[in-house]
């Protein structure tokens, strides 16, 4: 999804280069099976230690989907973070740095009763697994187990006014934990964006876990959003400040490539991306982009109420 940059280094200088790095990810995956599998079981006995299993009865969800979520070693290893780099193993290597505690929510704007929350009383809101498809706008996808809250859950513990029209999700910026942000790649902190009724909608959820356990801060910790019927990039990570407001907020991508990456970026097969067909999609492990992008990303019959009347070709 690399974007526009600063005049003077062209999409052609950058792009190679990820291709470049994917291709050698895919490589060491495909190449170097033995090593990489040994290499992955240690990540996964450290992971045990350093992601322990979240506190407290967490509920299942007729929202989850029943398709086969994929491994912890592949959401947590192949992520989009540029906070800490543009190449899908940066975050893993890199978010270690991330400073997670103490860790406060800002939330307010329009709303009766603004509050700035610490993230142990948000641990303490009643959790659901929620296992939802995560379509990128890049054409990827996985199937993920999170753990989390509905945001309309957060939002009641404000009481948002009828003014509240959007919410605006502003990412930590912690510049000296962040080598990704050294680079212009977008404006930090990273801001992202939802009207009113989507943030509310009972699909959209704030993660705190991952397969019952503490969500890495590749992922998002200690807070992410998480809209599954949205291309990935709306479900901002790491989340300290949380906005009511009565205008449309400008977010980071759409400040960076407004022809690329628009408000609402639903996921929707029938508009491509300016570079990229959006029809199929890439399941990973798969290599190939075999699996028919479906719209909404398969939550249609749950939210496409919510864009009636709308021209999605505008509002893309
Ligand atoms: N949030 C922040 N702060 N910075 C990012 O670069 N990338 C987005 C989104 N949230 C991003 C972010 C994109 S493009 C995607 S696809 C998802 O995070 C990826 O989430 P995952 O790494 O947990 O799979």
């Amino acid at each position: 999804m690399l974007i526009k940059r600063p005049a003077d280094i062209r999409p052609s200088e950058i792009t190679p280069e990820t291709v470049y790095r994917e291709r050698r990810h895919f490589m060491r995956m495909a190449g170097a099976g033995v090593l990489y599998a040994a290499g992955m079981r240690f990540a996964a006995a450290g992971a045990e230690q350093a992601y322990p299993p979240l506190e407290g009865p967490i509920a299942k969800s007729a929202y989850s989907t029943t398709e086969e979520p994929n491994s912890w070693d592949a959401i947590t290893q192949y992520n989009n973070y540029y906070e800490f780099g543009s190449g899908k193993r940066d975050p893993s290597r890199h978010a270690h740095r991330l400073q997670v505690r103490p860790w406060t929510v800002v939330i307010e704007g329009e709303v009766a009763r603004p509050r700035t929350i610490g993230i142990e009383e948000l641990l303490k809101l009643p959790l659901e697994e929620r296992i939802y498809r995560l379509r990128c706008v890049e054409a990827w996808s996985m199937v993920i187990p999170w753990v989390g809250f509905e945001f309309n859950k957060l939002a009641a513990l404000v009481e948002p006014t009828s003014k509240a029209k959007f919410v605006e999700f502003t990412t930590v910026y912690q510049p000296e934990n962040m080598p990704g942000t050294r680079l212009p790649v977008l404006e930090w902190p990273y801001v992202e964006g939802l009207r009113i009724d989507e943030a509310m909608h009972p699909l959209t959820i704030m993660a705190v876990g991952l397969y019952g356990r503490v969500l890495p801060n590749q992922n998002g910790a200690p807070l992410r959003l998480v809209v599954p019927w949205k291309y990935g990039f709306k479900s901002a990570k790491s989340i300290v400040r949380i906005r009511f407001t009565e205008q449309q907020p400008r977010t980071a991508w759409e400040k960076a490539a407004p022809h690329e990456y628009g408000f609402y970026a639903n996921v929707n097969p029938a508009v491509n991306h300016p570079r990229w067909s959006q029809k199929r999609e890439k399941r990973l492990p798969a290599f190939f982009a075999s699996r028919e992008t479906q719209p909404f990303n398969g939550y249609a019959e749950q939210v496409a109420h919510l864009y009636a009347g709308m021209d999605l070709r505008k509002y893309y």
